[in-house]
């Protein structure tokens, strides 16, 4: 099997309930943190990591998501125009050099599983990676998707992104079985969607990051709908661990769950503690508001 990761898939077809309404007309994803949008992030997290195909997985409400990606014309004319170097090179580099995005429908909203699948004429016939650009990842060192890609090069199975999360909270997360045999390296043995706390089998949740074998599409082409009605990627990774080795990461970072409110305030918070041209004023606002303790403990 090849032992490179060069086709990235972002599922974006999702309705984004939780953040109606201003997921209405606009994609969940294109919401920024700071002065970027998530899906920006994470196709930066992919290119890093060795992507030169971005395949996004859309439906009709998205896009802005094409348009982000695409040329602007009109805009790079009038900031060269201006002389708005600096401006004109953000602009730019949205999709560096070398790299190259696809866009496939998703005609109904029917589930991540349903929407990795959509993305199977395009991929092909080998391993490829999935990124939620919703769960927003601050990598330490390293990015996500680099922190597995590294795993998956050693090991060539497919591999989860995985983090411990509250026992009472396995109702909102894939939850997996696994033993652990190498620093934050586990073996899956079995993976189950949103159970309740009390059914759950540990508390290491699967994240939005995933690297797949291309088996996967084979077995979610058979998947019978599952958790709420859903063609679930969870229900086809139990499959394909019945056939494969698949391993489950504990990667090094922090994540933001973007998609609930309170994740993506928090998100905004830290990245903008982080800007460089905001940190300065933006904590002085912040010990302003709340004092100085606060701004001590996020520098601890
Ligand atoms: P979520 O469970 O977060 O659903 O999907 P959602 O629709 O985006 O958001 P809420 O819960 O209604 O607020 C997880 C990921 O799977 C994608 C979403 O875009 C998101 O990245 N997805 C989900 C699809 O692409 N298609 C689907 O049919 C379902």
């Amino acid at each position: 099997m090849k032992k490179k990761i060069k086709k990235a898939v972002f599922p974006v077809a999702g309705m984004g309930t939780r953040f109606l309404p201003a997921t209405k007309a606009n994609p969940k994803e294109m919401l920024p943190i700071v002065d970027k949008p998530l899906i920006q992030y994470a196709a930066e997290e992919a290119i890093a990591a060795g992507c030169d195909e971005l395949i996004f997985v859309t439906s009709s409400s998205k896009r802005a998501i094409e348009d982000h990606f695409d040329k602007n014309y009109e805009m790079e004319n009038e900031l060269e125009k201006r002389g708005k170097k600096a401006l004109l090179k953000i602009v730019r580099e949205v999709v560096p050099k070398g790299v190259s995005c696809v866009y496939v429908r998703q005609p109904e909203a029917l589930g991540l599983g349903h929407a990795v699948l959509c993305a199977k004429p395009v991929v092909g016939d080998e391993p490829f990676a999935v990124i939620l650009a919703d769960d927003l990842i601050d990598g330490e060192d390293k990015n996500c998707l680099q922190q597995m890609v590294s795993v998956f090069r050693y090991h060539s199975t497919s591999v989860l992104g995985v983090e411990e999360v509250p026992h009472t909270d396995t109702d909102k997360y894939g939850i997996v079985k696994a033993d652990l045999f190498k620093e934050r390296l586990h073996r899956v043995n079995g993976i189950v969607e949103k159970p309740n706390p009390k059914d759950a089998p540990s508390n290491l949740a699967v994240v939005g990051r995933y690297i797949l074998t291309p088996r996967i599409f084979d077995l979610l082409e058979t998947t019978d709908r599952g958790a709420g009605g859903e063609i679930q990627l969870t229900d086809a990774i139990a499959r394909l661990l019945e056939e494969e080795q698949v391993l489950a990461y504990q990667f090094k970072g922090t994540r933001y769950d973007c998609g609930s409110k309170l994740g993506y305030l928090m998100a905004t918070v830290e990245y903008a503690l982080k800007h460089k041209e905001l940190s300065e004023e933006f904590s002085a606002y912040l010990n302003s508001r709340f004092g100085e303790s606060s701004a001590a403990r996020k520098k601890a």
